[in-house]
Parts: structure tokens; C-alpha cells; sequence
């Protein structure tokens, strides 16, 4: 069984599934493990304009119902990254659609690294992790929370690229739906929602962090009914198509997002246990019957806004998953 592809901000998607942002590199990692062409896409590892060598280790824990991580962005700098990284995932991907995930810690940290990439191959469209502190405000809130630092960084970077432009927001924000509506007003094409929630694990008999930088953020299957309900609650209230992540081990969990609203869903954490689980979610929902839109006929819970086929020209052949 294969799926119609689908038109997602306007670029054609062969299935709903791709690798979240941090837990994929930037594919040739995964590439003797993982087939990427089997997947929607990939999000790669979120790009700074200077090289990171990220947090002290460890940098993350397992508990009960996810983990938490503080990788601390560790990248090799836009550079490297455009140059080195692209690349090869220009040459070797031509199903799989990658979105180029960007970070900054200054308003025009992010403008660079959208002008510093757009002229390379090899991506369909930017995501902007949205999730880092910003230096220049006091107290150095993240930008998705902070209303004018994050119109200010999608305003900006909007005039500099175009390609569609997705921002990833932060769940602990307690004006969720007015934050999407600011994005997409300041120009975003997509939201993607979750990025992990604040976090910290102490180990019980000296009470010391697990993770070297003490708190990180958390992922995995504690986050899902998080993200579900955030990608619900916007779904209402904006035009624009959503990415639903957050601890998606399965086909039921990914068709949870899709109910909700969701055109695409990304995998994270459940691929470090299981490094080949969104290619076997992919194959799974391939296999059901009356998936919402964009990816079934019956438009059920969908949004309307990503029609199948709506540009033929534009929509790559598909082989099974
Ligand atoms: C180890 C690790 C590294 C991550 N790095 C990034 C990153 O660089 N940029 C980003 O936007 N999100 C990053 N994330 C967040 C994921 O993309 C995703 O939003 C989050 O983990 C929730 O999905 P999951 O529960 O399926 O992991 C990272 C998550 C993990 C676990």
C-alpha cells in the first residue's frame, strides 16, 4: 500500500512521517540504518551561525515516561553545515523532503542563517526552532515567548527566503493559540508544535542532576496528550498547515495528530530505541483505511488547507514504504 502524496505548504510530501529536529543529525548518520527515502522527511539538526560543541555530559536521561535532554545545541555552525552537510543530502534524497532547522540567540542570529542558506540545495523549507533564549531581552526568555522577539524573527526572516517558512513554538506557553496566530501573521507557512517541555531528574540518592547542565527538556511518550492538544487547540484558530510531535512511538499516536489537525507529524525519541520506528509508522499508516486529510478522502478532522494533488507538476512518484 502506498499513500497519494500530499501538498503540504506547498511542497508534495509522499507520506506524513519525517525525523524531528535533534534526533536525526543531518541524515548520513542514520543512512546505513535508516531508509530516509521511506520517510515524508527529515528535520535536521537545529544550525547556529558559530560551531557548538553543546552541554556537558550527560547529556541526557531516561525516566518512566520520556527523557530529557540538554544537548545545548551542539552544531557545526551554518558554515560547515550548508557546506558539508547539505550536500550529501542533496545527492542522496529525492522522495524524502528535509526541512533545515535554524536557532539563534539574537534576532539577527536567525536573519543570517536564513540568508547564509537560502542559496543552497538539497532543502524544501525552513524550520525555525524557536525555542532558544534570547540574549538581548532581559532574562533571556525564548522567543517563543516573547511575542515581539518571535514577529520580529519571522517578519524578518520571511523577507530573506522563499521558502516556506515553518516556526516550531514551545508548549509552556500559556497563550499557545495567540502565539500561532502572531507567527502566521508575521509570515510562517507552518507550525510546528511541540518542541520538548522544561525539565529536570535528580538522582534520588545524592539529589544531583542526571543531565550535566541540571535541567533540559522532555520528550517522549509523557509529552503526546501535550502536543495533541496544542496542535487541536491551534488547528481552530489558524489557516496554516501544522506538524504534530511529541512522543509518537506508533501509527495510532501519529493518527492522534492527524485527527487533531495535523497535516504531518515528526519522530523523535522514539527512534533512539528503535532507530527504524518512523519508517515503520510510515508503512503503517499506509496500510489504514480512511486517514484524515490531506492523506485520505474522507477530509475527516483534517485541515483543508493541504489538497492531494493540488499541483501535479510538483508531486514526485512514490515507491512502497
Ligand atoms: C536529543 C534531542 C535533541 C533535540 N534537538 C533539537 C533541535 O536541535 N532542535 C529542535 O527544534 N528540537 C530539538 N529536539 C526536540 C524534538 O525535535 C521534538 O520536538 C521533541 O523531542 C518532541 O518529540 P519526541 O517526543 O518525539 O521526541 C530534540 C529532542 C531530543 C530528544
Amino acid at each position: 500500500m502506498t499513500l497519494r502524496p500530499a501538498e503540504v505548504f506547498r511542497v508534495a510530501f509522499q507520506n506524513p512521517v519525517l525525523l524531528a529536529a535533534g534526533t536525526c543529525g543531518f541524515g548520513r548518520e542514520l543512512s546505513g540504518v535508516v531508509d530516509l527515502e521511506a520517510l515524508g522527511g527529515m528535520v535536521t539538526k537545529s544550525i547556529t551561525m558559530a560551531p557548538r560543541a553543546g552541554n556537558p555530559a550527560p547529556r541526557v536521561a531516561e525516566f518512566d515516561a520520556g527523557m530529557v535532554n540538554s544537548i545545548g545545541l551542539a552544531n557545526p555552525g551554518m558554515e560547515r553545515a550548508r557546506d558539508d552537510k547539505l550536500p550529501w543530502l542533496a545527492d542522496h534524497l529525492r522522495r524524502a523532503r528535509v526541512l533545515v532547522s535554524v536557532a539563534g540567540h539574537t534576532v539577527e542570529e536567525y536573519v543570517e542563517l536564513v540568508r547564509g542558506m537560502e542559496a543552497a540545495d538539497g532543502f524544501a523549507a525552513f524550520e525555525i526552532n524557536l525555542s532558544c533564549p534570547n540574549d538581548q531581552r532581559l532574562g533571556g526568555r525564548a522567543f517563543s515567548l516573547d511575542r515581539d522577539a518571535l514577529t520580529a524573527v519571522i517578519g524578518r526572516c520571511r523577507a530573506e527566503t522563499s521558502r516556506p517558512l515553518i516556526a516550531k513554538l514551545a508548549p509552556n506557553d500559556p497563550d499557545l493559540v495567540d502565539t500561532a496566530r502572531a507567527a502566521v501573521d508575521a509570515g510562517a507557512d507552518g507550525l510546528t508544535l511541540i518542541n520538548t517541555l522544561p525539565g529536570r531528574l535528580l538522582d534520588p540518592g545524592d539529589g544531583h542532576p542526571r543531565i550535566g547542565a541540571g535541567q533540559g527538556g522532555m520528550s517522549g511518550p509523557a509529552l503526546r496528550p501535550v502536543g495533541v492538544h496544542a496542535v487541536n487547540a491551534v488547528a481552530g484558530a489558524v489557516d496554516v498547515p501544522l506538524i504534530g510531535v511529541g512522543g509518537i512511538l506508533n501509527a495510532d499516536h501519529a493518527l492522534e495528530y492527524l485527527h487533531a489537525g495535523a497535516s504531518l507529524v515528526q519522530v523523535g525519541t522514539a527512534s533512539f530505541a528503535a532507530p527504524r520506528a518512523a519508517e515503520r509508522i510510515a508503512r503503517d499508516l499506509a496500510r489504514r483505511r480512511d486517514l484524515p486529510a490531506p492523506w485520505g478522502a474522507s477530509g475527516r478532522g483534517g485541515p483543508s488547507h493541504a489538497s492531494p494533488g493540488a499541483n501535479p507538476a510538483a508531486v514526485p512518484s512514490t515507491e512502497p514504504v
